[in-house]
C-alpha cells in the first residue's frame, strides 16, 4: 500500500498536519500538492510546538524527504522565512530533505495587494480569503502569465516577463481597484535573481522522483492543504480557495497516473469549523458554538481569526467520501466534545422545506440550506489519555460507529489531543505507514 493521499474533508483546519506528521514514521516521500501558505499546520511533538505553511510536514522525521509538486503556489519569502523557523528548532531544511518543482507558480508581492485590495473592494459579499495572494497567483496560472520558479534561471526572459507583469498589475491595481501600491519591475526582478540563486538547489522533477519512488515501492504520502469544501469544482463555490482540494488532484500536480494511488485517507474533525464567509449549514450561533471554539481552540493558525463553529455534518462529509474515494476517516479533535451533554449531528438538509440529498451547487440556494439534525448522547469524561477505541466511554464508541454508518466510510482511527502520541489508528492499511 505505498501510494497514499490524505485529505481534509470539510473545511479545512482538520488537523491534516498532526495526522501526516503522524504517519510519515516510515514515509520515504512527503508531498504538498496544491494550495500555498494559506495553509496553517500546527504540530506538536513532544511538547514543543511547530507552525508550518508550505513545506510538508514530514519534515520532522529525519528520514522523509519532502517535495512541492507543480500545484502549489509558492511565496518565495514566505518559503524562506518558514525554512529559518525550521532551522531555529534545529530541523535542517537542506536540498536533501526538500525539493520543489521548477513548475511552481510564484506569489509575488502584486498577488497579495491584488488580494488584499479585491477583499477590501469586496462590501457584503467578502470570500474572507486568508490575503495571502493565493487566487491572484492561480489565476496568473490559468491565463498563462504567471512566473513559475524554472524562469528565474534564464535572467533575460525574465526581465521582460516581469516587466509585462508589473505594468499589468499596477494598472490593474489603480485602475480597477482604485489602489495607490504601484510596484517597481527593477526591485521585483532583483527580488527574483536573488531568490533564485538561494532556491536553485532545490529545484527537483517532481515528476520523476515520485514515479521511481513508486516503481521501487517506497512509501509516498501526499498531503492535501485546506478541505474538500473549499475546493474550486466542487467546494462551497464561490466561497471557496483557488485550486483542486480533492485527492484526484495530487495525481496531475505530482505528474502521475491514477492507477498508482493505493489509498486515501480522510482527516474530519468530530464536529466542524469554517474560516471566512459562506455557507455553513450545520453552524451553531449559540453558547455550544462558543464552547467549540473555546475548548478546541479554534483560531486560525495563519490568521489568528476565531473560526465559525458548529457540528459533524454527515451530508457534507458523505459528499467528500464520495468526491475523493476516501477508504479511511480519522476523526480528530474527539476530546473536544467531551463534557456536551448530548453531541449533534447534522444527517439531511432542507432547502426551502423541500429534504435534498446533497450540497446544491449554486451558493445562492447553499445559504438557504437548513440542516437537520440527530442527537446523540454525550459523555462527560476526560478522554485524552484514552490509547484504545475499547477505553472510550461507550457513548463516545457509539458515536464513531454512527458517523460510521451516516457518511458510509469506516473511522480508521481518532484523536484525542493535540500530540503525535493521541492518535490512535484502528486501520491495518493507515497503521502500516505509523509502524511503532
Ligand atoms: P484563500 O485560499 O486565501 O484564497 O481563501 C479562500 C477561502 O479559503 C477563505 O474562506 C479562507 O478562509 C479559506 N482557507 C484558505 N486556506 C485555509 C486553510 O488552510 N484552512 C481553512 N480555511 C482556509
Amino acid at each position: 500500500m505505498p501510494v497514499v493521499i490524505v485529505v481534509g474533508v470539510q473545511w479545512g483546519d482538520e488537523g491534516k498536519g498532526k495526522i501526516v506528521d503522524y504517519l510519515t514514521e516510515r514515509a520515504n516521500l512527503v508531498v504538498r500538492f496544491q494550495g500555498g501558505n494559506n495553509a496553517g499546520h500546527t504540530l506538536v511533538v513532544e511538547g514543543q510546538k511547530t507552525a508550518l505553511q508550505l513545506i510538508p510536514s514530514g519534515i520532522l522525521r529525519s528520514n522523509t524527504r519532502c517535495l512541492l509538486a507543480s500545484g502549489v503556489v509558492v511565496n518565495p519569502t514566505a518559503l524562506l522565512e518558514e525554512i529559518q523557523r525550521l532551522a531555529d528548532i534545529n530541523v535542517a531544511v537542506t536540498p536533501e530533505r526538500f525539493g520543489i518543482s521548477g513548475e511552481v507558480q510564484l506569489i509575488l508581492p502584486y498577488h497579495v495587494a491584488i488580494d488584499k485590495a479585491r477583499e477590501a473592494a469586496r462590501a457584503d459579499s467578502k470570500i474572507g480569503t486568508t490575503g495571502r495572494g493565493i487566487g491572484p497567483a492561480y489565476e496568473d496560472a490559468v491565463s498563462r502569465s504567471g512566473i513559475r520558479l524554472s524562469d528565474l534561471f534564464n535572467r533575460d526572459n525574465l526581465k521582460e516577463l516581469v516587466r509585462v507583469n508589473v505594468a499589468a498589475k499596477n494598472a490593474y491595481l489603480q485602475s480597477v481597484l482604485g489602489s495607490d501600491e504601484a510596484f517597481s519591475a527593477d526591485e521585483i526582478f532583483a527580488y527574483l535573481c536573488d531568490i533564485g540563486e538561494t532556491l536553485k538547489p532545490f529545484v527537483s522533477n517532481v515528476s520523476v522522483e515520485v514515479n521511481e519512488a513508486v516503481k521501487r515501492d517506497a512509501i509516498v504520502m501526499f498531503e492535501g492543504a485546506q478541505g474538500c469544501l473549499l475546493d474550486i469544482n466542487h467546494g462551497t463555490y464561490p466561497y471557496v480557495t483557488s485550486s483542486n482540494t480533492v485527492a484526484g488532484y495530487a495525481c496531475v500536480s505530482a505528474g502521475m497516473g491514477p492507477k498508482q494511488v493505493d489509498y486515501v485517507v480522510g482527516i474530519c474533525k468530530a464536529y466542524c469549523t469554517r474560516v471566512g464567509g459562506g455557507p455553513f449549514p450545520t453552524e451553531d450561533h449559540g453558547d455550544e458554538g462558543s464552547l467549540l471554539r473555546d475548548r478546541g481552540g479554534e483560531y486560525g493558525t495563519v490568521t489568528g481569526r476565531p473560526r465559525r463553529c458548529g457540528w459533524f455534518d454527515a451530508v457534507a462529509v458523505r459528499r467528500a467520501v464520495r468526491l475523493n474515494g476516501i477508504d479511511s476517516i480519522i476523526l480528530t479533535k474527539m476530546d473536544v466534545l467531551s463534557g456536551f451533554d448530548h453531541v449533534k449531528v447534522g444527517t439531511s438538509y432542507d432547502l426551502d422545506g423541500e429534504a435534498i440529498e446533497d450540497i446544491p451547487p449554486s451558493s445562492l440556494n447553499t445559504g438557504r440550506i437548513k440542516a437537520n439534525y440527530t442527537e446523540f448522547p454525550g459523555w462527560s469524561e476526560d478522554i485524552t489519555g484514552v490509547r484504545t477505541f475499547e477505553e472510550l466511554p461507550k457513548t463516545a464508541q457509539d458515536f464513531i460507529k454512527s458517523v460510521e454508518e451516516l457518511v458510509g466510510c469506516r473511522v480508521g482511527g481518532f484523536s484525542i489531543g493535540p500530540d503525535r502520541e493521541q492518535t490512535i489508528i484502528l486501520d491495518e492499511n493507515v497503521k502500516q505507514f505509523a509502524v511503532r
